[in-house]
């Protein structure tokens, strides 16, 4: 495959300066004594107050940090909204967008999540487009129909952005419960969503996320149409997150 394979933690709502300094100066030390990065692109996003802290801890490695949530808007008065700009100014790469915890806490719409990723894009950030469906959503048969309404309109902001994205497959009901889906489910879905891009697919990179953890990371990825992880809790471990991106490796 000619996709070069991306691993991204999301570490949520966790972490202190304290923690995050040990676990950032681990990954990076991890990643320097390791081939990993020749062959595949390792970030972590990170809740906003520690962006400087990612950009000092990272700055100079070949790990790359970004943000888990983006402001649809440029400026303007939207109190506690941060803009991709910003994001930008701490030198992020990667910004996650329609997290399956934002549209659930925070009623994201599936035209929300498209805007978001257009302004973080039009700013020089890397958007990764989350979607997946909720355990009620897979025993009534509706995957396949969930992740293309959910796309819909990111696909109608047209070849140009498409292929620019990065999407995360993460089916709801395999977050936090260690429910991972099998590398042939989460395949059958990537293929599909591949489909669903059409020409414009090609190139982009379909991260699974779920569940992933350093034991199931390699047979997920091997699977044809999945180029890396999304990865949450064990990205809070620099051992566990290393030995996911030796996967992708
Ligand atoms: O963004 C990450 C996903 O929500 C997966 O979380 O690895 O803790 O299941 P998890």
């Amino acid at each position: 495959k000619s996709i070069r394979k991306l691993v991204l933690g999301n570490w949520k709502l966790h972490g202190t300066l304290s923690a995050n300094g040990s676990l950032l100066s681990a990954v990076r030390e991890g990643v320097a004594n390791s081939a990993i990065t020749a062959s595949c692109d390792v970030g972590v996003c990170v809740p906003f107050p520690y962006l400087a802290q990612a950009e000092s801890a990272l700055t100079g490695s070949d790990l790359a940090w970004g943000a888990q949530d983006v402001s649809a808007h440029a400026s303007g008065a939207y109190t506690g909204e941060v803009s991709a700009t910003m994001l930008r100014d701490f030198g992020s790469r990667y910004v996650l967008v329609g997290h399956s915890e934002r549209r659930m806490y925070h009623a994201e719409s599936d035209q929300l999540v498209a805007d978001k990723a257009k302004i973080a894009l039009d700013a020089g950030l890397i958007p990764v487009v989350c979607i997946g469906e909720s355990l009620a959503e897979r025993e009534a048969d509706q995957t396949l129909s969930i992740v293309e309404r959910q796309l819909a309109p990111v696909l109608a902001l047209g070849s140009d952005v498409v292929r620019r994205l990065v999407i995360a497959y993460e089916p709801v009901w395999a977050i936090g419960t260690g429910k991972t889906a099998s590398p042939e489910q989460a395949q059958d879905v990537h293929a599909a969503i591949r489909k669903l891009l059409g020409e414009d697919g090609a190139s982009v990179r379909l991260l699974y996320g779920g569940s992933v953890k350093g034991a199931n990371a390699a047979s997920l990825f091997a699977m044809a149409d999945i180029d890396g992880g999304l990865i949450g809790g064990a990205a809070l471990n620099a051992e566990e997150f290393l030995r996911i991106a030796e996967a992708g490796a």
